[in-house]
């Protein structure tokens, strides 16, 4: 897929169209407003880390009802509406996150992880961020600030361009929209 128009969603005046028999058009906004810029739609992966495949069972007042399934699908939708392509993985294993960010070089263009439990110690996936340098947003669901005190600290937020937490799962949305803005500029 791709996409030329403006940003969709921010500037207010655009068109997306999908190449490359562009079968299907979207219009969001003016058309006749388009600057001519062409932009490749930004693909960004979510990588969903330790036990959250849980979701769903696990601590439902703290993480919510929704299953991973359910999260990845709410996922896919905002990226729609954020004007984006987006591929969600997870993984139980360090390494398998850290084979998952090398993989993504030159291939993604942001990465939204939400590394769960290995966010308060694994210096692995925090050297494989540095490794590529795609710009990266680190997610948590629940506000880890004020949680127990191991959950205050990230090892892996060093490397990234912030950190969105306590939202809830549209917290992968902001990240997304963000790391789309940051894209841009
Ligand atoms: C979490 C917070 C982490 O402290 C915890 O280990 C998780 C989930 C969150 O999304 O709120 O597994 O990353």
């Amino acid at each position: 897929y791709e996409y030329f128009g403006a940003h969709p969603y921010k500037n207010g005046y655009v068109f997306r169209v999908y190449a490359p028999n562009a079968l299907e058009v979207e219009v969001i906004g003016d058309f006749n407003k388009w600057d001519g810029t062409k932009h490749k739609m930004k693909k960004i992966l979510v990588i969903n880390g330790v036990n959250l495949n849980m979701l769903g069972v696990r601590e439902p007042e703290v993480y919510g009802k929704a299953t991973l399934k359910d999260l990845h699908e709410m996922i896919e939708g905002w990226a729609k509406e954020v004007g984006c392509e987006v591929t969600c993985v997870q993984s139980n294993y360090e390494g398998e996150i850290c084979e998952k960010i090398h993989q993504a070089y030159g291939v993604y263009d942001g990465i939204v992880i939400n590394p769960a439990a290995f966010t308060h110690y694994s210096y692995a996936i925090r050297d494989a961020l540095s490794s590529v340098r795609i710009p990266a947003i680190e997610v948590h669901i629940s506000n880890v600030h004020k949680r127990e005190a191991f959950r205050d600290n990230s090892v892996i937020v060093p490397e990234c361009m912030g950190q969105v937490c306590g939202l809830g799962y549209k917290g992968y949305k902001y990240a997304m929209e963000a790391l789309c803005d940051a894209a841009k500029d």
